[in-house]
């Protein structure tokens, strides 16, 4: 597994340095790429994968649009990290991007790696019919914004220290995390032309998957280790974030995510063999130390 991973991530990091490098230079490039290059760890790139695989897409397609993906990843993550957002000083064991370059410069990378995550897929390097590519833009837009990542960053925030129903975190969660994880599941479906009705139903594990990765991102803050997460732990409470822990405790929020898994493999089954990998990417994102 870490050997795919491993390999994914330099894919799609050699795949990002080349575009980067036929662009005209700028200053900002050099933020987007501290943000893009600091050493993540390309889940998301690996689940496109995984139910590419179940498709027959061609691996090379899945990581040009993997690597827009991680645009948006990072972009959010320079954002989350902001003063106004998160106030987080260390990010993948490197200071954040707006400790390092300034709270300014910070906004207009994020603002700039969003919108190169368009670029890539409206790129004419990248060899899909221009239908399948609005198809996609269209989906990932909607991903990231009121309905997505933005909005879900809005109601983390909003619900600070707040009363907050397990239905309302779920569905914080799932925003904020959650739709990044369902256009990696769609996108192969959209590639390969599938019907709405089984669009839905990947956009529905998907957002399952990204629940799953967010619990665990919460449990590592809860339990892990600043070294080796390279991001501060321990914030969440003193934030009053709502999580899932903070509701129904550490014990019962891996009991949900273990029943999550075993939710998302039983609508994997009727892939059989072909599924293995993406099984595998749901233990360890669950597992997962950083
Ligand atoms: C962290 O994401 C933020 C969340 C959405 C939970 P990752 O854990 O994927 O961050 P990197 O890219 O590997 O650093
Ligand atoms: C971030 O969630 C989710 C995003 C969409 C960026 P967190 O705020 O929990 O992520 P970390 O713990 O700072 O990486
Ligand atoms: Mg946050
Ligand atoms: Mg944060
Ligand atoms: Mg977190």
């Amino acid at each position: 597994m870490q050997n795919k991973l491993n390999k994914i991530a330099k894919d799609t990091n050699n795949f990002l340095k080349k575009f980067v490098i036929k662009q005209d230079k700028s200053e900002l490039i050099i933020p987007m790429k501290y943000g893009l290059f600091s050493g993540g760890k390309k889940i998301r790139s690996k689940i496109l994968t995984d139910v590419g695989s179940l498709f027959n897409i061609n691996y090379k397609s899945l990581i040009v649009v993997g690597s827009a993906v991680e645009c948006i990843h990072a972009y959010s993550l320079i954002h989350d990290d902001l003063p106004c957002m998160d106030n987080d000083l260390i990010r993948r064991g490197k200071p954040s991007t707006h400790v390092k370059f300034g709270e300014s410069t910070a906004v207009l990378a994020g603002n700039s790696l969003l919108t190169m995550a368009f670029e890539i897929l409206s790129h004419k390097n990248l060899d899909i019919p221009e239908k399948t590519k609005i198809h996609l833009i269209n989906k990932i837009s909607e991903s990231s914004g009121h309905l997505g990542i933005a909005g879900g960053q809005y109601l983390d925030l909003h619900y600070e220290h707040k009363t907050v129903s397990k239905k309302e975190i779920i569905e914080m969660e799932i925003k904020k995390t959650g739709k990044l994880f369902s256009f990696c599941c769609v996108a192969p479906l959209i590639i390969k032309k599938k019907n709405k009705k089984e669009i839905r139903k990947f956009e529905n594990i998907g957002a399952d998957i990204g629940l799953l990765f967010q619990l665990a991102d919460d449990l590592i803050d809860y339990k892990g280790s600043f070294l080796i997460a390279g991001k501060k732990t321990g914030k969440d409470k003193k934030k009053g974030k709502a999580t899932l822990i903070s509701l129904l405790g550490y014990k019962n929020t891996i009991k949900y995510a273990n029943s999550l898994i075993l939710k998302i493999n039983r609508k994997l089954k009727k892939y059989g063999s072909k599924s293995k990998s993406l099984s595998e990417t749901l233990n360890y994102i669950l597992y997962r130390n950083k």
